[in-house]
């Protein structure tokens, strides 16, 4: 899987990808993520990448020509299943797309930044919209780095058999059970007899039950609703 990401503020998308499970993952050769500087696409002497909105509204807009340009300019180079703008108007991100999505083989996703990009980038260049939440953001770089986390956990091999994506929150509709590791017995404190038992089908029927009752009491809204 190859992600780019197009931004205005490159060095917020450093950190991100750079540890951990996303690091490793493109050692790996499993995924590849670049990041793309707006502004090396910029068309004007002061290299601009927003300007002032028609029609008077308060705010900056990121001009068309310089993500035209580099979309324009990746696409030259492969071909991409989706170009993805991040925006708190987009369609909600849950476990269900980013399972969607981690079957893609090549995507972009578009940081907004001020009042958001030229419409005309919306209706002609960006061929899904992803908002990560009902709260708004001071631009879509963080957005974007919780998008290909969440996707990239995803691609096959990226996680081993221990982190399996299987056993996640949300992956079969159910939270995630309580975890517990040693000591078995923190100053009275004891982990649940059953774990020690070594009854893999006790554990198991426990594991269920207890994710069961988690689901029931936190979000009964997503009981059931597995992809
Ligand atoms: N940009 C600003 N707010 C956002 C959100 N909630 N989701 C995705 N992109 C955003």
């Amino acid at each position: 899987m190859r992600i780019d990401i197009i931004t205005c503020l490159p060095a917020l998308l450093e950190s991100p990808f750079a540890h951990s499970i996303l690091q490793r993952a493109q050692n790996k050769g499993l995924v590849e993520v670049v990041v793309h500087d707006l502004r090396a696409y910029a068309t004007t002497k002061h290299k601009n990448v927003d300007d002032y909105a028609y029609g008077g509204t308060a705010g900056m807009v990121m001009m068309i020509e310089p993500i035209a340009r580099c979309i324009d300019a990746l696409k030259q180079q492969r071909s991409y299943n989706e170009v993805i703008y991040m925006s708190p108007d987009g369609q909600l991100l849950t476990q269900g797309v980013a399972n969607e999505l981690s079957l893609l083989q090549n995507m972009i996703i578009l940081c907004g930044h001020y009042k958001g990009v030229d419409e005309r980038i919306r209706e002609h260049f960006v061929t899904r919209e992803i908002s990560i939440g009902d709260y708004v953001l001071s631009g879509g770089e963080l957005a974007a780095a919780v998008l290909a986390d969440t996707v990239i956990r995803l691609v096959p091999g990226v996680l081993s058999d221990e982190t399996s994506a299987l056993t996640d929150s949300f992956q079969d509709g159910l939270l995630a059970p309580p975890v517990y590791t040693r000591p078995a017995d923190y100053q009275g404190l004891k982990v649940p007899e059953i774990l020690l038992s070594g009854n893999k089908q006790k554990i198991e029927d426990w594991q269920y039950e207890k994710a069961l009752e988690r689901t029931k009491l936190r979000r009964p809204g997503i009981l059931g609703s597995e992809e």
